[in-house]
């Protein structure tokens, strides 16, 4: 057969697109690129942005890359497990160095490549050890949650959070969804700065959560994706450390995508608080296998720019401050636009801008206001009204502040 009579064939690839779903941030963001305005302003994709609208590497990072370079001696693989002293360093950082080694243990860890390695390593341990394991996600959640769940095989449901007509939906009703899930059910958690709503639970909330899972006998798995963008680093860990406190047994996914500034760079970690010893070898082999099957080993760049930071005194405190610096900014966003919307289009309820952390927030638009703001003023927001607070700046905030009143 010639190479013309096997293309009149049905092709084996691309042959049908049923199976293909919207990506519906990366197409706003397609269509931004190619929106001619000099006004338009972006406000979908979770991308910091600083006050001249870029995201720059952090001073930090560029001081560890230029120790990189210097100091590199081979590029062998790292092993699927990935650079365990990154991980004992973020594992410290993430529920503060007392309680980390307290428990360390008990701790299973790999470095994964970013967040969503993490989530779907953690997701696939979920589905291997008991294929009868309903995973439980707020309604609403992250956009990418639910595919990396649903392609390792999990059954989902929702508990509830946050409903678009009547808003917060408060933790009486997050519980009371919550008791019809059974014994061996995970609850995916978010521990600060929920993506999208930016509304999280308090540490009394915490406490009685955690209480609620040990009773029911569920397992929290922890999302920390924003660690210090919140109220910063220590604020932002309680909700871990209750659940560690309390738990015998949790698992977390932590990357550094944005508060180290390394999206690309691919840099997270899984890590499995166990019952004891021996229960952490066998999760220790599992990471070591699922990791394997997904990508062998995961990428070393970024896991020893943290490594390093977190383990020298000055680099760390450089980080810090850029990090606080980043936190002050979405507070003070925050504050502002408050203030502003109340008054440009004081008919809606900004007090959630108040109440949030983070970057992202809901905003109480419809679908056709949202599709207007984009045609008409070039502001850029997901269909579901999130909005990245960081893409306002002092140089297109009075814009948008003015279009969302003209609504
Ligand atoms: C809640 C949440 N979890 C996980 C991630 C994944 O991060 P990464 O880019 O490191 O894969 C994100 C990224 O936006 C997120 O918002």
């Amino acid at each position: 057969m010639n190479i013309s009579q096997a293309v009149t064939q049905a092709p084996l690839l691309g042959a049908s697109s049923a199976q293909v779903g919207e990506d519906p941030i990366f197409e706003l963001l397609q269509q931004f690129r190619q929106d001619p305005r000099d006004n338009k302003i972006d406000l979908g994709i979770g991308v910091y942005r600083d006050h001249l609208n870029r995201s720059p590497v952090f001073s930090a990072v560029k001081h560890a890359e230029q120790w990189r370079v210097d100091t590199e001696e081979d590029k062998a693989y790292i092993g699927p497990l990935g650079d365990l002293a990154f991980c004992e360093a973020i594992t410290g950082l993430a529920m503060g160095e007392d309680l980390a080694s307290e428990v360390r243990g008990r701790l299973a860890c790999a470095q994964t490549p970013g967040g969503v390695g993490a989530l779907r390593l953690a997701f696939e341990l979920l589905a291997e050890n008991n294929a009868d394991t309903t995973l439980w996600l707020s309604d609403t959640t992250w956009q990418v949650h639910r595919p990396i769940a649903s392609a390792a095989g999990l059954r989902q449901q929702n508990y509830a959070y946050y409903d678009p007509e009547l808003g917060p939906l408060g933790f009486e009703a997050m519980l009371e969804s919550l008791r019809a899930a059974k014994a061996g059910d995970a609850v995916l958690l978010q521990v600060s700065c929920h993506n999208p709503t930016g509304l999280d639970l308090n540490l009394e909330e915490w406490g009685r959560l955690a209480d609620f899972c040990l009773q029911h006998g569920l397992l929290p798995l922890i999302d920390m994706a924003y660690h210090g963008l919140g109220d910063g680093l220590d604020a932002d860990r309680q909700g871990l450390r209750i659940m560690a406190e309390r738990m015998p047994e949790l698992l977390l996914c932590y990357t550094c995508s944005k508060n180290f500034g390394l999206y690309r760079d691919r840099t997270g970690m899984v890590m499995a608080m166990t019952a004891g010893e021996t229960q952490r070898g066998i999760v220790e082999k599992q990471w070591m296998q699922l990791a394997t099957r997904h990508y062998f080993t995961p990428p070393a760049h970024g896991a020893s720019l943290v490594r390093r930071i977190l383990n020298h005194e000055q680099l760390r405190l450089e980080w810090q401050g850029e990090l606080e610096s980043i936190g002050d900014r979405i507070r003070g966003v925050r504050r502002r636009l408050f203030h502003s919307l109340s008054e440009a289009a004081g008919g809606r309820k900004w007090e959630f801008l108040l109440k949030g952390k983070g970057m992202f927030a809901l905003f109480p638009l419809s679908v056709s206001e949202i599709r207007y703001l984009r045609s008409e003023h070039g502001l850029y927001i997901v269909d579901n009204g999130r909005v990245n607070l960081s893409g306002f700046n002092d140089l297109n905030f009075e814009h948008a502040v003015a279009a969302i009143g003209s609504l």
